[in-house]
């Protein structure tokens, strides 16, 4: 199979390296990839939200399946694209896309299914909003609308800070994305991540994670794209993940199939578990990043078989084959992240690092330069690790994080500290 994956992120890397473990995969490209996934597979310079263009390339290039791997260009309708040019494709179509690119057809999508998530009310105008702030009063969440790159969301423990948000908002703060704003209660309990491929039809959970979204030990800070990740999710317990899935998952895929966009590839449901209950905090229409990298080394080859199926909708004849085994992977970003930082820094050690099926550096934010690797990105480096225990997988990942020769770099040493308490059973 001649295979394309489009993004350039460690997320890409990971899929790339699970994809390369299946010997089904005879060629693989990737666009437009970066300089640690260029160490194991083609890498091609396009512009991954142009449909026309990519749907062109495949063909072109003979590509039997493609991978879409952020979100952007999926809400761009790149998968729509594909399909059209017949190119077998892995993710949502545009119509689908909207239960990441837009909060308010989510929260319709929930109420109309009846699944769990946080109450909510929808504004396009700031005076109306601010009322309902005042009514409601704090702790209280304000979202953009649309696509804000993970940025769009303020919790307010104030009123006041809740004020200054859908001031901000309005005020164009967050371009379009902030046109409309979402309003909504605030939960409390703990968060996990749930990763469910669908068909369409048939549903198959294919893990859970934790990441860690401050920047600064303990969870602290301003909140990043993500600064690690580990998996499984103590928290989401078999029960639990069958909960989400009958009152959360299946609801919502015969909901989109009822309104004639039927969801076809991950879908990634942040949770809120409180009091053995699942709520929804939101739905991405990807994998996460970094929890892909995590999942990816759990999963290993079986991961293109399973993206396959789900793109052919032949996911009623798989099975996920789990090892009883646990990874983790830890961020290591450019100093100043996740606000202004210096990209050219030069990062030794890594050719000398043990990459195998239980260790993989993964790169997000990396380039080549006088033949050195060099940052070139806020979160640059995925280091992952897997093990029998989380300490094991842990520990692993921490020994190459410290062979690896980056000043510049930052990082957390406290990925996956709430499991790892000593209160916590089994890890
Ligand atoms: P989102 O982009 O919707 O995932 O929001 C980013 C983060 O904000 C989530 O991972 C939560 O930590 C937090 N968050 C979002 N909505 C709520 C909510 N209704 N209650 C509490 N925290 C929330
Ligand atoms: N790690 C969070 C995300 O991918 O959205």
């Amino acid at each position: 199979m001649n295979i394309m994956i489009l993004g350039g992120g460690g997320r890409e890397h990971s899929l790339a390296w699970a994809v390369m473990q299946n010997p089904k995969c005879d060629r693989l490209i990737v666009a437009p990839g970066n300089a640690g996934i260029a160490a194991i597979a083609e890498c091609a310079a396009l512009d991954i939200e142009d449909g026309t263009a990519v749907a062109q390339f495949a063909v072109d290039n003979a590509i039997d399946f493609v991978i879409v791997g952020p979100e952007a260009p999926l809400a761009a309708g790149v998968a729509d694209d594909l399909r059209a040019a017949g190119v077998l494709c892995f993710g949502p179509s545009a119509d689908a896309a909207h239960l990441e690119s837009s909060k308010s057809f989510t929260k319709q999508i929930c109420d109309a299914a009846g699944a769990p998530t946080a109450a909510w009310a929808r504004f396009t105008e700031l005076d109306p909003a601010r009322a309902y702030i005042r009514e409601q009063g704090a702790p209280i969440v304000i979202k953009a609308d649309g696509l804000a790159a993970g940025k769009g969301v303020i919790v307010a423990m104030t009123e006041d800070e809740a004020l200054a948000a859908v001031d901000d908002m309005f005020g164009g703060a967050f371009g379009g994305a902030g046109a409309e704003v979402v309003i909504e209660e605030f939960m409390s309990g703990e968060e996990a991540s749930f990763f469910v491929l669908c068909d369409g039809v048939t549903a198959l959970p294919v893990g859970t994670a934790q990441d860690h979204k401050r920047i600064g030990e303990g969870d602290t800070g301003p909140n990043t794209g993500g600064m690690g990740a580990y998996s499984p999710a103590p928290i989401l317990t078999d029960a639990l993940a069958e909960l989400a899935m009958d009152t959360i998952i299946r609801p919502t895929l015969a909901e989109m199939v009822a309104r004639g966009t039927p969801y076809q590839g991950v879908l990634y449901a942040g949770l809120m578990i409180e009091n053995g209950i699942p709520r929804l905090v939101e739905y991405n229409v990807r994998f996460g990043d970094p929890e892909c990298q995590a999942l990816m080394l759990r999963l290993g080859a079986q991961s293109l078989d399973l993206m396959h199926a789900c793109a052919e909708g032949r996911l009623a004849d798989m099975q996920v084959h789990w090892a009883d085994d646990h990874a983790i992977s830890v961020v290591m970003a450019s100093a100043g992240y996740p606000g202004d930082y210096t990209k050219g820094s030069v990062i030794r050690g890594l050719d000398g690092l043990t990459e195998d099926s239980h260790q993989m550096t993964f790169h997000a934010g990396t380039a080549q330069a006088d033949g050195q690797i060099v940052a070139n990105g806020g979160r640059v480096l995925n280091v992952t690790a897997r093990g029998t225990t989380l300490r094991e997988a842990r520990d692993r990942a921490y020994r190459l994080v410290d062979s690896i020769d980056w000043p510049e770099g930052v990082f957390r040493r406290d990925i996956g500290w709430r499991a790892l308490a000593p209160d916590t059973a089994s890890n």
